[in-house]
């Protein structure tokens, strides 16, 4: 009977220990099995999910306008295409508009050169013989005895060739403002306030000379913007404030009329914005109707202002 009890003692205690083995076992697959899962999701985050994220961030940027969004190229697999892909595409779209901006640039910077030829060959050529031709009539006038038949004549000829250069002036100074090329923006734009129908009050602070283009993308903004509120808005004033700071030129032409001027509607707003964009500035028009217009623009006068990043807005 106590051999028979034992025995069974010592069962128990052989089950105890394999149950515990058996426990133990189940307690390690199990640890193994988690720290396994958290390693593959460490690898999958690593891997898979932070590219992908950083992809994300990249096209969001692209989808902004900033071409310059990168994003580093350690993926493996197809991920690795994917970085490799995304980078080669924002690179050549960032060449390509870079390329742009400086054939658009180069057209402007043309016309204004073609345009001031022009100026200088109206002013040099057929408006100098036309003044001495003012000049002759009135010389032989004074040699000439007074008489009705010949003094009158004489007089409308003078007269009329007066008004030709006049007109000739007007019209040369619309080709290309001859005070822009000579004394600068600053003195520009104090004539263009002068000759506005509508009351100007003007702000500027443009030290020194700027580079051509500038001026005179600087000097259309502010004639255009002068000649839209006098022919559109019904304004009592208009204020103009021309500012450099920050590598930049910034414009500001507000004025207290009408509002509802939009881009496209003609071409003097879509044309400033084309040629304020060809510099790499920035245009905007604000004009709610019946509170006012106000134009801004920006431009870099120093390759450090330039930022080719952020296209300019309408
Ligand atoms: N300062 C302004 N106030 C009110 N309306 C304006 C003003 N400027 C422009 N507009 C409106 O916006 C349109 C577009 O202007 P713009 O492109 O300069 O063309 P344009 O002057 O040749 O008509 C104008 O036809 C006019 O209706
Ligand atoms: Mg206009």
């Amino acid at each position: 009977m106590a051999a028979g009890l034992s025995l069974t003692r010592a069962e128990q205690l052989r089950s105890g220990a394999a149950a515990w083995r058996a426990g133990a076992v189940g307690v390690a697959g199990l640890v193994a099995s988690v720290a396994l899962i958290g390693a593959y999701s460490h690898y999958l985050a690593r891997v898979v999910v932070a590219p992908v994220r950083r992809l994300a961030g990249a096209t969001r940027r692209l989808a902004d306008g900033d071409l310059r969004a990168r994003v580093p190229e350690r993926g493996a697999g197809e991920i690795g295409v994917l970085e490799r892909g995304f980078n080669s595409m924002t690179a050549t779209l960032d060449r390509q508009r870079a390329e742009l901006a400086a054939s658009r640039s180069r057209i402007v910077t043309s016309a204004d050169q073609a345009r001031r030829r022009i100026e200088r060959d109206l002013h040099d050529g057929i408006q100098q013989r036309l003044v001495s031709l003012v000049l002759d009539v009135r010389a032989t006038q004074a040699t000439l005895p007074r008489s009705p038949g010949l003094t009158e004549p004489l007089d409308r000829l003078a007269d009329a060739l007066g008004e030709a250069v006049d007109e000739l002036r007007e019209i040369s100074r619309g080709i290309h403002p001859a005070i822009l090329s000579e004394a600068g923006l600053g003195p520009a734009l104090k004539a263009l306030a002068r000759r506005s129908p509508v009351p100007v009050e003007l702000d500027v602070d443009v030290p020194g000379r700027l580079p051509e283009a500038v001026e005179v993308a600087a000097y259309y903004v502010v004639s255009e913007a002068l000649t839209n509120t006098a022919k559109h808005a019904e304004a009592t004033v208009v204020t103009v404030r021309a500012h450099v700071a920050d590598g930049r030129v910034r414009l500001r032409i507000a004025d207290d009329g009408a509002g509802g001027a939009t881009t496209g509607a003609g071409s003097g707003l879509l044309g400033l914005a084309d040629r304020v964009e060809a510099l790499g500035g920035t245009f905007t028009v604000d004009s709610p109707p019946g509170q006012g217009t106000t134009l801004h623009a920006g431009l870099p006068v120093t390759e450090a202002g330039r930022d080719p990043g952020i296209p300019a807005s309408r």
